[in-house]
């Protein structure tokens, strides 16, 4: 195991009937910014039950944050936050507004000129306005983690930043207000917390690690089993509540203690959106298989793991029925596997690796893989 240091301050507030209880966190007096989406809260009943929680505060409201949010959008956020002098952020929604609202509470105490900066060259946030959640779509792991994505439509740039001061003060987890989402977001929810957990785990034959091993073979496994009942059933509370819960867990830091880490399929998947807009979830469904099929001999032993643990699979030929299963679940869950379904061919693999190249980045837990890799990987994913 490598060595390691870890901390995590998100207060976790999770249940039925629980989005009240911000009234307990955000403090008395505070002058509030409810930040939302393009309107899923105001259908499930969630913004009422917001509102109603904020009665006594004074507060305003800055809605459209788009899916894979947009720093302009966050900028018309900032002005309003100085405008009227706001000083606490609620965020009312999935990730894109959970990380729209830790960019935007960077950017409104940034001095160091364009915010931008801080996704563009990593600019350190030495300031930020406090915030809390409540996540209506279980996914990124945004709600206890510090980081955010956030896209520059201008120059299809998707970046991703991380700071201490970006944690949320406090995530209201209420699984009935996840009822609502949509077929093609229960999906992807699934896919993206299924992918962060192999970006921790589906890594070189580093030295047993086993706590992190078993934690993250109960997330996928919680995923495989609920996944799918959530298709079938959308509103069954206890299957809600362990795919909220996992999704949470895929991401909040503990999976990564002391373990190398890979993201070379989110690094690939965030050029593929920022160029052709594909949802987050899909870019990964995408490229997994590939970083699996092309990588595996540097990853055989933790697939091997994977297949046993998680899919049953044993004896001949394990990596490759193992990657198969993975794709098949992907494809289960209603998330495709190939850049034909959503129209992509050469041109789109071209305009990747060079965008990467430009880069210069270094992907994957050895930094072995190149924007030639990358060909590589997506051209076996056509
Ligand atoms: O905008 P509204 O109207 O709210 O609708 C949203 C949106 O259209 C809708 N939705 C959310 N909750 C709903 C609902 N519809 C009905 N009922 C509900 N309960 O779903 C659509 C997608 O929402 P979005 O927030 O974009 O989805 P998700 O949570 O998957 O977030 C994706 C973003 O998070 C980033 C991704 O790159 C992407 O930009 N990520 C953030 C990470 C992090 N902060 O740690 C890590 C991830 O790897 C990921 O990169
Ligand atoms: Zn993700």
């Amino acid at each position: 195991m490598e060595n390691f240091s870890m901390v995590n301050p998100v207060k976790i507030i999770f249940g039925k009937e629980t989005i009240g209880q911000i009234a307990n966190e955000i403090p008395q007096g505070s002058k509030v910014l409810m930040i939302y989406g393009g309107g899923s809260i105001k259908k499930n009943g969630v913004y009422d039950q917001a509102v109603k929680a904020l009665e006594g505060y004074e507060w305003h409201e800055f809605s459209g944050i788009e899916p894979n949010p947009h720093y302009e959008t966050c900028m018309k956020a900032v002005a309003m936050i100085k405008d009227k002098g706001i000083n606490f952020l609620l965020a009312v929604g999935g990730g894109s507004v959970l990380d729209a609202t830790k960019f935007i509470a960077a950017a409104a105490c940034f001095e160091g000129g364009d915010p931008w900066q801080i996704l563009s060259k990593g600019a350190k946030v030495a300031k930020a306005l406090p915030f809390g959640d409540i996540i209506t779509l279980p996914a990124t792991g945004s709600e206890m983690n510090s980081g955010g994505v956030i896209t520059r439509a201008e120059t299809e740039d998707k970046l991703a930043f991380n700071s201490p001061l970006t944690f949320p003060r406090f995530s209201v987890l209420d699984p009935t207000a996840t009822f609502s989402m949509p077929v093609r977001q229960i999906g992807n929810g699934v896919v993206d917390a299924f992918v962060h957990v192999m970006e921790q785990y589906l890594t070189y034959n580093q030295g047993d690690s086993l706590l992190q091993d078993y934690m993250a073979e109960a997330i996928v496994k919680t995923l495989v089993s609920e996944g799918p009942k959530a298709l079938a059933n959308p509103t069954d509370y206890d299957v809600r509540a362990n795919l909220m819960w996992a999704s949470t867990w895929a991401l909040n830091g503990w999976i990564a203690c002391g373990v190398p880490e890979d993201w070379a399929t989110h690094m690939i998947g965030h050029e593929i959106t920022a160029f052709y807009g594909l949802d987050h979830a899909q870019t990964l469904a995408v490229v997994l298989p590939g970083v699996m099929t092309v990588l595996q001999e540097q990853k055989a032993k933790k697939i091997t793991r994977l297949g046993k643990e998680v899919f049953g699979i044993e004896g001949g030929n394990a990596i490759e029925k193992t990657i198969e299963a993975v794709e098949g679940f992907f494809e289960e869950m209603g998330v495709k596997t190939h850049l034909s379904d959503y129209g992509l061919g050469s041109e789109a693999i071209d305009k990747v690796v060079n965008r990467l190249s430009q880069r210069g980045w270094m992907l994957g837990e050895s930094h072995n893989i190149t924007s030639e890799v990358v060909r590589e990987i997506l051209t076996l994913r056509k």
